[in-house]
């Protein structure tokens, strides 16, 4: 079978795009070869075909390829972390702007994931320390192979723990893209490849992001930078303002939905 050939039934059973992705993967060239080399036979085409099989049974191309493309660049992912979603690419930006504020600001994630969000600050922020944790041993081994990758793992300290339990440390910023899909949401099916505890957030949803608003409140002068559900501004609103926090900003997604949130607690150390 030739490399057309191939494409065309593959092409057949699930996207055109994602076929000729996967064949540029397992050949491990690029998509002017696919284009350039029509008439060369495929070798193992057995072995193209179980990648086709995989994708037709919902799983993502990201898991598949064991690569995502997120900010311009290309992060590794497999089972075990959340995909990224390109929205969270808003969120680093307003972390971004607010560090400007600091000198040599102290920065806590909550739930690294990949760690797209902790690379990606340490990348853009030259001065900045970076504490991460997450509840997942496996978010945390590929979050430590993209800081090697991106060669920013001597400015973040991973530690495997809920919160930032055990962290005794203030920190002026803290940014977090926790679970928070509500438990009994319908999700779509190849959301099930993703680990359940970077999903879904409690009953309603919320119930992690106002756990994590609890201990930015025990933070004085700081930054509290979240993503959220498109449905959760008017509870967290509310909440804030039982916890005294009058100073938050929400953002949208470039769907115009509310995605997000900044928030001051007590005043802010300026440079
Ligand atoms: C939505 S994913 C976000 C991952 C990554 N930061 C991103 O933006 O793609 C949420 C992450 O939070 C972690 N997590 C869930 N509950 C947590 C908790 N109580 N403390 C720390 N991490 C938690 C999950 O394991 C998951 O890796």
């Amino acid at each position: 079978m030739t490399i057309k050939v191939a494409l065309q039934e593959a092409g057949s059973v699930i996207p055109a795009k994602e076929a000729q992705l996967l064949l540029a993967y397992f050949l491990q060239k690029d998509k002017l070869y696919l284009i350039m080399h029509e008439e060369t036979i495929l070798k193992n085409e057995d072995g193209y075909f179980q990648l086709i099989e995989r994708a037709r049974n919902d799983e993502p191309i990201e898991y598949i390829t064991k690569s995502v493309s997120f900010y311009s660049r290309y992060f590794f992912i497999q089972q075990g972390a959340l995909i990224p979603r390109p929205e969270t690419e808003i969120l680093i930006d307003k972390v971004v702007n607010i560090a400007e504020n600091f000198d040599k600001p102290h920065i806590a994630e909550i739930g690294v994931g990949s760690g797209i969000i902790s690379c990606m600050l340490a990348l853009l922020l030259k001065e900045v320390h970076i504490t991460a944790t997450d509840i997942s041993e496996d978010a945390l081994n590929i979050a430590r192979i993209n800081a090697e990758k991106f060669q920013v793992q001597d400015r973040i300290t991973f530690v495997h723990t809920p919160y930032l339990k055990g962290i005794n440390q203030r920190f002026d910023i803290i940014v977090s893209n926790p679970p928070y899909i509500a438990n009994d949401a319908a999700v779509e099916n190849n959301l099930s490849y993703e680990p359940d505890i970077a999903l879904f957030g409690g009953e309603s949803g919320d119930e992690i992001l106002k756990e994590i608003i609890d201990i930015a409140c025990c933070h004085d002068n700081c930054v509290l930078c979240c993503e959220m559900g498109y449905d959760q501004k008017e509870p967290l609103t509310r909440y804030m303002r039982e916890k005294g926090i009058y100073e938050s900003h929400f953002y949208q997604d470039w769907s115009g939905l509310d995605r997000g949130f900044t928030a001051t607690i007590g005043e802010q150390h300026q440079k």
